[in-house]
């Protein structure tokens, strides 16, 4: 049988036909229904967070934060190319220019160090990401933002479920935005929240992902429609009581990997973060040594149906669609475009079995003492 980079993670089937029930007398099946009240208010204390706003998906959560926030458009939004599509494409798709700033070779975050030489009197916002849950540098990000009166967004799609100093990631900056698409360690199938402190955004935000209407004969936005529905907020309610065993599962997996290839010579892990509680969302491994590379590795798996994933390469500033961009060259990024080029996320998820953790490693291990 395959194994893929992830699996979902379901409630026992009886738990959610339970959760939907009542779904089929009220026949209120969306629109701000009250399992999706429910899970926001659930959200909120499992967070720890004033604020939080439901959303079909973490990408059009990510665009509706930005159009409330950074406003007129037109602005500069510095970011990093090591990501997944959808933080380019928000910043793009919301009328802004992306800036594009190197990561740490340690964790693969923005390079905090890197960010005041790109602000120029355009920019609106830094849009960092958390990226596999590793914790941007929070203070520093803070302390710029401040000195130059910018918004931090967080793209805080992988950080579900992390805290640092004991605080969720839901709590820094402006906003940050979660996904909890299917392949998340939290999900409702499709799903994803924005979470923020100010509170007079509360209706700005629910305005904007209902068309812009903000009352049966007002519309102050040119909006779209981005509500989660019933269905979703009850696969929350749900999997948000299995969570805290899905890490603890995760963590075993990690474990294992840990201990199977922390000793083989130019296999680069991710070093665990201090203050940082994971959520062993991914399992990075950087290849560095010439023979035993990324692509090799990559296909050797995939010959015994193992799918590890090339996340995330290429870089987005060397998507087709950006070379309009006149930043848009790795080249000014070199750390982003060589961690991109060497790394694989082997496959992790809450039920993969120790035994399939073994055969991955022994695959990588015995490819490297064939290549020593
Ligand atoms: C870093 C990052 N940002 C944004 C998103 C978009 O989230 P969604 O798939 O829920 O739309 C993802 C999704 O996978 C992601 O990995």
């Amino acid at each position: 049988m395959s194994i893929l980079v992830t699996r979902s993670s379901m409630p026992p089937f009886e738990e959610y036909c339970e959760e939907i029930k009542e779904l089929w007398n009220t026949r209120w099946i969306t629109n701000n229904g009250e399992k999706h009240q429910l899970f926001q208010s659930q959200l909120k204390e499992y967070l720890h967070t004033p604020n939080v706003t439901l959303y079909t998906n973490g990408h059009l959560a990510l665009e509706n934060v930005i159009e409330a926030m950074c406003f007129p458009k037109g602005g500069e939004v510095i970011t990093t190319p090591f990501t997944f599509a959808s933080t380019t494409h928000a910043i793009v798709r919301s009328g802004l220019t992306p800036v594009f700033c190197d990561i740490k070779f340690d964790d693969y975050t923005i390079d905090e160090s890197k960010i005041e030489a790109l602000i120029t009197e355009k920019t609106c916002a830094i849009i960092p990401v958390h990226v596999y849950g590793n914790v941007c540098n929070i203070e520093a990000i803070q302390q710029i933002a401040e000195k130059y009166a910018v918004k931090v967004i967080y793209d805080a799609a992988h950080s579900f479920g992390v805290t640092y100093k004991e605080v969720s990631t839901a709590n820094f900056g402006n906003a940050s935005m979660f996904s909890f698409h299917a392949t998340k360690v939290f999900n409702t199938i499709e799903g994803g929240a924005v979470c923020y402190s100010d509170s007079s955004l509360v209706q700005t935000l629910n305005d904007i992902k209902n068309f812009g209407i903000h009352g049966p004969e007002k519309t102050l936005y040119v909006g779209g429609n981005a509500k989660m529905n019933e269905f979703q907020a009850a696969m929350g309610i749900c999997n948000l009581r299995h969570l805290d065993e899905e890490i603890r599962k995760r963590k075993l997996v990690a474990e294992r990997y840990r201990q199977q290839l922390s000793d083989i010579d130019d296999i680069k892990l991710i070093a665990e973060q201090e203050n940082v509680q994971s959520n062993y969302a991914y399992f990075p491994v950087v290849f560095e040594d010439p023979l035993l590379t990324r692509d090799k590795v990559f296909d050797l798996l995939r010959e015994q149906s193992i799918f590890a994933r090339k996340y995330f390469y290429p870089l987005t500033s060397e998507f087709e669609c950006y070379q309009m961009l006149s930043n848009a060259d790795s080249s000014k990024t070199p750390i982003a475009k060589y961690i991109s080029e060497h790394i694989l996320c082997l496959p992790i998820y809450a039920d993969l079995s120790l035994e399939d953790v073994d055969k991955i490693c022994e695959i990588i291990s015995g490819f490297h003492r064939k290549c020593g």
